[in-house]
């Protein structure tokens, strides 16, 4: 498939087929992914890929958690923030409305019940940075996940980063054993898009180059 292709093409996929996805499939996903640049070609990156009964024990007990505490997906600060960077998540978001109406579902508990469950797809991919690096790093991470999401896409699969996950790290590292130098950064839910699903047609829009680009010569 052509590069910007699937560049134009990919889109979060927020609605999941149950069907499990090769181990194959993922091995070629992930080998191609370690193609992606990272600084002094660190790597830094550190995987776990949760499929079968031990990603549903994930999401209950991420669901659990997210119940209790009711952490929700939050951009940072939003006292400080420049007012362009929230409007602009909230219209996006509000664009998604209609098709959650279909669903029956309302926003909030669609988003955050969906991405602690990785809206039921088959396989979870938790990445994860040890806190011995710098914040830098997250750079490599970002360009990692960017090279999952558009690999997948080639691979027929659909994806959605999952950064809500990372409020509940404690949970997410007592259940899959991960050392307590680790840091959760990103999670990823990845599988076969249930195109039947009214929330796989929305598509978020993006603003001109002109609203963030300065240009200096
Ligand atoms: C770092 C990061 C974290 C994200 N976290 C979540 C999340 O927790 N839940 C969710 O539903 N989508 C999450 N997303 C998906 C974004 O909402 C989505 O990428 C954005 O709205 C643009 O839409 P698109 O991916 O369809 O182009 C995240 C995306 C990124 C890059």
């Amino acid at each position: 498939m052509e590069l910007l292709k699937a560049i134009k093409e990919r889109k979060s996929i927020r609605a999941f087929k149950p069907d499990i996805i090769p181990e194959e499939t993922l091995k070629g996903i992930l080998t191609l992914a370690t193609l992606a640049p990272s600084a002094i070609n660190l790597q830094p990156w550190e995987l776990y890929v949760v499929s079968g009964e031990e990603k549903e024990r994930l999401s209950r007990r991420l669901l659990k958690s997210y119940r209790e505490k009711q952490i929700s997906c939050s951009p940072g600060n939003v006292k400080l923030l420049e007012e362009k960077f929230t409007k602009r998540g909230v219209a996006s978001f509000e664009l998604m409305n209609p098709y959650l109406e279909r669903l029956g579902v309302e926003f909030n508990r669609f988003i955050n019940e969906g991405s602690c469950n990785f809206y039921g797809a088959p396989t979870a991919i938790i990445i994860c940075l040890d806190n011995s690096f710098s914040k830098a790093r997250l750079v490599d991470i970002g360009i990692l996940l960017g090279y999952i999401t558009l690999i997948a896409y080639d691979f027929g699969l659909g994806t959605c980063p999952i950064g809500l996950i990372s409020a509940y790290e404690d949970d997410i590292k007592e259940l899959l054993n991960i050392p307590e130098n680790k840091d959760v950064i990103i999670g990823i839910a990845i599988g076969y898009p249930d195109w039947t699903s009214p929330i796989n047609e929305f598509k978020t829009p993006r603003d001109s180059i002109e609203s963030f680009v300065k240009w200096i010569e």
